[in-house]
């Protein structure tokens, strides 16, 4: 792993939301123009929702980080009434301090029943698995996609590491390749990036890969599904 993590300095998007930037490198851990938005529309529109046929989902996450995907993907099974079991795990090898956690601002866009999981998801041990919910379970995994394995299939895959000209170990053939071997089949992975060299590898490793309207000042992101 290239990275060991830096200082990091807390940052308003335009949407009002915050999010982190690493000092002194151009790695942002969401997008300036609405870090809420954006992880709202990617991950669980265009994911989430794609795979909610299962009553079951395994869910990976690439880089936990502010947890924000997590949040999201939870307030949804809390607020809406139907049985939905989530089982996530998350990958993060430099796990953001408390302190910092502290300052982020997202639980006041959602409903206000949020405010104690999102401490809940950021104190769960990592390598054990968390009831966070009677229908959601967390484990997370100080470590990278690099040296991870799993013994279950994932539906859904949140391919949120930085960006491709920063971290561009993450965006490799061979990842791609190990990650549509841990997906079921019709399982879906998501990320922000719409690189064509990106697309092109994704493709060359069995997925077929769509091109979708972004979240603001964005033109495209991708979904690429394991048929
Ligand atoms: C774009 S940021 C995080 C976005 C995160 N999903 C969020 O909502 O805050 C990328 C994250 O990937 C983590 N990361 C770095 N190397 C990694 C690796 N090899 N495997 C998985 N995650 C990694 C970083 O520490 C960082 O937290």
């Amino acid at each position: 792993m290239s990275k060991q993590q830096k200082d990091l300095e807390l940052i308003t998007t335009a949407d009002g939301s915050t999010t982190l930037k690493v000092v002194n490198s151009n790695d942002y851990y969401h997008s300036i123009h609405g870090a809420f938005q954006e992880s709202q529309l990617i991950y669980i529109n265009y994911g989430l929702a794609h795979v909610k046929q299962n009553t079951s989902i395994n869910i990976l996450e690439i880089g936990f980080g502010t947890g924000l995907n997590c949040l999201l993907t939870l307030n949804n099974i809390l607020v809406e009434p139907y049985k939905l079991n989530i089982q996530y795990h998350a990958l993060e090898p430099f796990p953001i301090p408390i302190s910092v956690v502290n300052q982020l601002n997202y639980c006041r866009y959602l409903s206000a029943i949020i405010e104690p999981y999102f401490i809940k998801i950021h104190t769960a041990d990592f390598n054990n698995t968390n009831a966070i919910s009677p229908n959601f379970t967390l484990n997370k995994y100080k470590t990278g996609i690099q040296l991870f394995n799993s013994n279950i299939l994932y539906h859904l895959v949140y391919f949120d590491a930085f960006a491709p000209s920063t971290q561009p170990e993450m965006w490799t053939e061979q990842v791609f390749e190990k990650l549509y071997h841990m997906m079921c089949k019709g399982g879906v992975l998501v990320t922000y990036c719409a690189k064509g060299q990106i697309k092109r590898d994704l493709k060359k490793v069995g997925f077929e890969v769509e091109s979708l309207p972004g979240p603001p000042k964005k033109r495209e992101i991708t979904r690429a599904i394991k048929k």
